[in-house]
């Protein structure tokens, strides 16, 4: 197994390109089920999770073929509509290839998706769309079907009682093929969704509405061949730039839309960082001169601060100065990575949903493991601003998401590597 070893304290300076991203990139694989032929899919990154998503599809009777960047998946024969359990318990977001294969075979099955490191993650939003598109669910020891019921799956106004990311794209897979029109209120508006929309809307689909709480789904009989290309990841970027701050230096980061970053990028402003931004050209700029200040922070969907950028936002708090508070309003269980931040010689007390971290600075290199994978990412930040050297390990959880963090950040300057766990 591989670990990263960092020698802290040495400002980031340097350029990088930002991987595409990989929870735009997810659905749109499953919902390339939804087309009898082949959709062409560019900047996927090459990470574990886009790896497993492959897998599916080739289980399932896809052929996937990737060159670079590029990924064409061919699915003109459906053979299975069963997904292994090996692969849902590998990577719980798999479950929104159920939503795919109901809306292109009439019926999809697969185990349920247990909790995982971050919180408990029920479906119960997902099985209320599948009910009210009309679909029959049976759920028998462990394994959940779904199957279009007598009427087949029609249009349906939908209500979600909470923005889900992962029921709002059950909800549009499932939808895309139907009859008539589906609405769904009170949907997710992450960037991720919108791209969802804009690349089947890039198929032959037919939805609107994209980035509000109303999406409307008019149903068609069938999609066409396609490419598209995938968006940078915010959340990568929205790491490579806390670690900016919490190292100080001076970073270019090219292949990302700064308002997809809105608000992690005025927190970062907030805490002394030079933040300057272009839209049209795709690039974020982050300077830091000073010793990180602190921050009041509530996680919550899109537009609020994202849950995915807290743990790397602990890190970053940890190492400046100052009171700060995170309130965790998504996952009852992403603080996790406090206690390997506290390994490190930071202060923070978790109680309920709220984190208090008393800034130190700086903090020291610890050999700690990664809870999940942005709690991992959130180690890496802390090493790049600690004295001495940090190794992480768990390392396996960092890969799902990033696809070289040690990469992109040594072109960035920092003193980082890989490392077989046997101090090799
Ligand atoms: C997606 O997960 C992302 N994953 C997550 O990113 C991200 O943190 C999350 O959205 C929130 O933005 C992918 O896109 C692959 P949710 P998802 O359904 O769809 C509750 C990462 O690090 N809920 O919006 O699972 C749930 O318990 C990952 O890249 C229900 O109660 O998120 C949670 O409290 C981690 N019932 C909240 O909604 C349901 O049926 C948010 O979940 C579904 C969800």
């Amino acid at each position: 197994m591989s670990e990263i070893r960092i020698f802290g304290q040495s400002p980031l300076k340097g350029e990088i390109s930002i991987q595409g991203s990989k929870n735009a990139a997810l659905p749109m694989m499953a919902a390339a089920l939804l087309h009898k032929g082949v959709t062409v899919l560019m900047n996927v990154p090459a990470i574990r999770d886009v790896s497993c998503m492959a897998d599916i599809l080739e289980y399932l009777g896809c052929h996937v073929r990737r060159q670079g960047g590029c990924m064409a998946i061919d699915a003109r024969e459906i053979k299975n509509t069963a997904v292994p359990d090996h692969f849902v318990r590998s990577m719980r977001s798999s479950i929104v290839v159920l939503g795919a294969l109901l809306g292109r075979t009439g019926e999809g099955s697969g185990c349920y998706p247990g909790g995982c490191l971050i919180g408990a993650r029920p479906i119960d939003l997902h099985l209320k769309v599948f009910r009210e598109l009309g679909a029959d669910i049976r759920e028998t020891d462990g394994r959940l079907a779904v199957e279009r019921g007598r009427e087949g799956i029609r249009g349906a106004e939908i209500h979600l009682d909470y923005p889900s990311v992962g029921a709002t794209e059950q909800a549009i897979l499932a939808s895309v093929l139907a009859r008539d029109v589906t609405v769904v209120h009170g949907a997710a508006k992450e960037p991720e969704i919108t791209q969802l929309c804009e690349f089947l809307n890039n198929m032959g689909a037919i939805i609107c509405g994209m980035g509000t709480e109303h999406l409307m789904i008019q149903g068609v009989r069938c999609l066409h061949d396609s490419s598209f290309r995938v968006e940078g990841d915010r959340i990568v970027a929205g790491t490579y730039g806390a670690a900016a701050a919490a190292a100080g230096g001076d970073i270019l980061m090219k292949g990302i839309r700064p308002s997809f970053l809105r608000v992690p990028l005025a927190f970062l402003a907030r805490t002394g960082a030079r933040v300057r931004t272009e839209e049209t050209t795709g690039r974020i700029q982050v300077s830091m001169e000073e010793i990180p200040g602190c921050l009041d922070i509530r996680t919550g969907p899109y537009p609020e601060f994202p849950t995915d950028l807290q743990s790397p936002f602990m890190a970053l708090l940890a190492s400046g100065r100052g009171i700060s508070h995170i309130e965790e309003r998504v996952f009852e269980g992403r603080f996790a990575t406090a206690e390997a931040l506290n390994a490190m010689g930071a202060r923070i007390r978790i109680r309920d949903r709220e984190a208090v971290i008393e800034g130190v600075r700086p903090l020291h290199g610890a050999r700690v493991e990664a809870a999940d994978l942005r709690g991992g990412a959130a180690l890496a930040v802390a090493g790049l601003a600690a004295s001495g050297e940090t190794c992480i390990s768990g390392c396996i959880h960092i890969e799902r998401g990033y696809e070289d963090i040690c990469r992109d950040l040594t072109a960035l300057g920092a003193r980082i590597r890989w490392a077989k766990e046997d101090g090799a």
